[in-house]
């Protein structure tokens, strides 16, 4: 584990282990460290990125970061923003974004990303696309070797016109990888979830790695009813991974 003082008046090091909260608190704190007075911000969603937007919230606060403008990525992130007194605009009249700050759901040796498990993919892609640096922040456990070989999730956004029919037609496209597509439903009341787009999404699960993932990326883009999909290729700029042994900042 990381080493850090057992008391605070004490000289003595020992290792503590850190929760999955506080190893993202870790990697965002340290992405803020590239935020700069003047910057237009894309401010990312999730529980990782909710620690770097709370944290320049405090630098604001603190008088320590000035003329900043933020640019949400979902209606969570805008209200979160809005509380801590976060300035902020659009992509309307900052078509140019400094610097992104998000989390994700996996990151490959190439920094490849899967995102969208949170449901906020569409935004974070429309913001993420159009900025100059995009540093993703992650704790250990989201680094894979292959994207999509986790098990876990492939987000869709799709329109809900006929969602079964776009949601079949996905299933298809990957028939040979076992793909499986699966509308994802609120907990709390089973209906579909809706994003802050009124889309919904489509959740693929795959058996066998889906190899050519640039190939993958362009047959569900072709499909119409999908409007975006969580594979965020060749977008991120720096990496920052927080584990048990410290922080890791991997560059493209
Ligand atoms: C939301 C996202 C999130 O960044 C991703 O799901 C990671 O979330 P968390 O930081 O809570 O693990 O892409 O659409």
């Amino acid at each position: 584990g990381i080493l850090v003082p057992s008391s605070p008046s004490s000289a003595t090091l020992s290792p503590v282990i850190l929760t999955q909260d506080e190893l993202k608190r870790i990697a965002a704190y340290k992405a803020v460290e590239y935020v700069k007075s003047g910057m237009v911000l894309g401010l990312g969603t999730g529980s990782t990125a909710k620690h770097a937007v709370d944290r320049i919230g405090e630098l604001l606060r603190q008088g320590k970061l000035h003329s900043i403008v933020g640019i949400p990525t979902s209606k969570k992130t805008h209200d979160q923003a809005v509380s801590l007194g976060i300035p902020l605009s659009d992509l309307d009249a900052h078509p140019v974004v400094d610097l992104a700050i998000d989390g994700a759901d996996e990151v490959d040796p190439f920094l490849n990303l899967v995102k969208g498990r949170g449901g906020s993919l569409l935004r974070e892609k429309m913001v993420e696309s159009s900025c100059r640096k995009f540093v993703v922040i992650v704790d250990e456990s989201k680094l894979v070797k292959h994207l999509g070989g986790s098990g876990l999730a492939m987000p869709v956004e799709i329109v809900p016109f006929c969602w079964k029919f776009t949601a079949q037609r996905l299933q298809n496209l990957f028939e040979d990888s076992g793909c499986v597509a699966q509308l994802r439903t609120s907990v709390e009341n089973g209906e579909p979830f809706v994003t802050d787009n009124r889309n919904y999404i489509v959740d693929l699960y795959f058996k066998k790695d889906i190899g050519d993932l640039k190939a993958a990326s362009d047959e569900i883009l072709r499909l119409a009813g999908v409007v975006e999909h969580g594979m965020f290729l060749d977008m991120a700029t720096t990496v920052i991974v927080a584990g048990e042994l410290g922080v890791t900042v991997k560059n493209k």
